[in-house]
């Protein structure tokens, strides 16, 4: 079982989350109370009804930059949406938040808890619960690649072939965890891969390697 605990939280950056966290979370309030009563409806849901919008307002809300400006959240509120925001759907929200951000971070938590309508601490007592769920990175650095659609036929798996190649030829890095998304919510930027939290886009092999090589001690290695 785990040794962290449901009202303690996750470790690992618990300032910069709830900061961040915070400002997620104002934004969202602003569009419910903006929206009135809408329960159950989605975190960034509009005011009016879908059916009553222009198309072409629709296909430009669901190109805006989600509020937080991480379209990662976008994926997290689709699968959200996609259970109803049920607050059973919990676990199937949390894989879906590791995911797409590579680990649970405090302010992830507090977003999901606020999205499913449960508390905080319950949140935090499930994922801590499961060993599957880890909260901090793998390794010194890590790499999230996108292998969504988008991303696979942009040329992903050659960008995934020289970053394992990488971070196996280069233990001067310190450990670096690859990991694979199925998207990461950045599809006109495919193909994408996420740099230590960085949505990084429009990627090839030789761009994904001049990257990694600033991780190395001298930096241009
Ligand atoms: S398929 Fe890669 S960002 Fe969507």
């Amino acid at each position: 079982m785990s040794k962290q605990t449901p009202q303690g939280g996750p470790a690992g950056e618990p300032e910069a989350g709830a900061s961040r966290a915070s400002s997620v979370l104002a934004r969202l309030r602003a569009n419910r109370s903006a929206g009135g009563a809408n329960a159950g409806g989605s975190a960034t849901t509009a005011q009016a009804p879908a059916g009553s919008r222009p198309a072409a307002a629709q296909s430009a809300a669901k190109d805006a930059p989600h509020p937080s400006g991480d379209n990662r959240f976008k994926l997290l509120d689709a699968a959200m949406k996609k259970h109803r925001f049920a607050a059973d759907s919990l676990i199937e929200v949390l894989h879906t938040a590791q995911e797409v951000f590579g680990y649970l971070k405090p302010d992830l938590l507090l977003y999901i808890a606020h999205g499913l309508k449960l508390p905080p601490s319950r949140v935090y007592g499930v994922a801590t619960f499961y060993h599957f769920f880890t909260f901090k990175p793998k390794g010194d650095h890590t790499c999230v690649i996108c292998m969504g659609t988008a991303c696979y036929v942009k040329g992903a798996e050659g960008v995934q072939a020289a970053i394992a190649g990488f971070a196996q030829h280069h233990p001067e890095c310190g450990t670096i965890s690859v990991e694979t998304a199925r998207c990461v919510g950045a599809c006109g930027l495919a193909p994408v891969v996420v740099f230590d939290g960085e949505v990084v886009g429009n990627l090839t092999a030789e761009l994904a390697i001049e990257r990694m090589k600033g991780w190395t001690p001298n930096g241009s290695q």
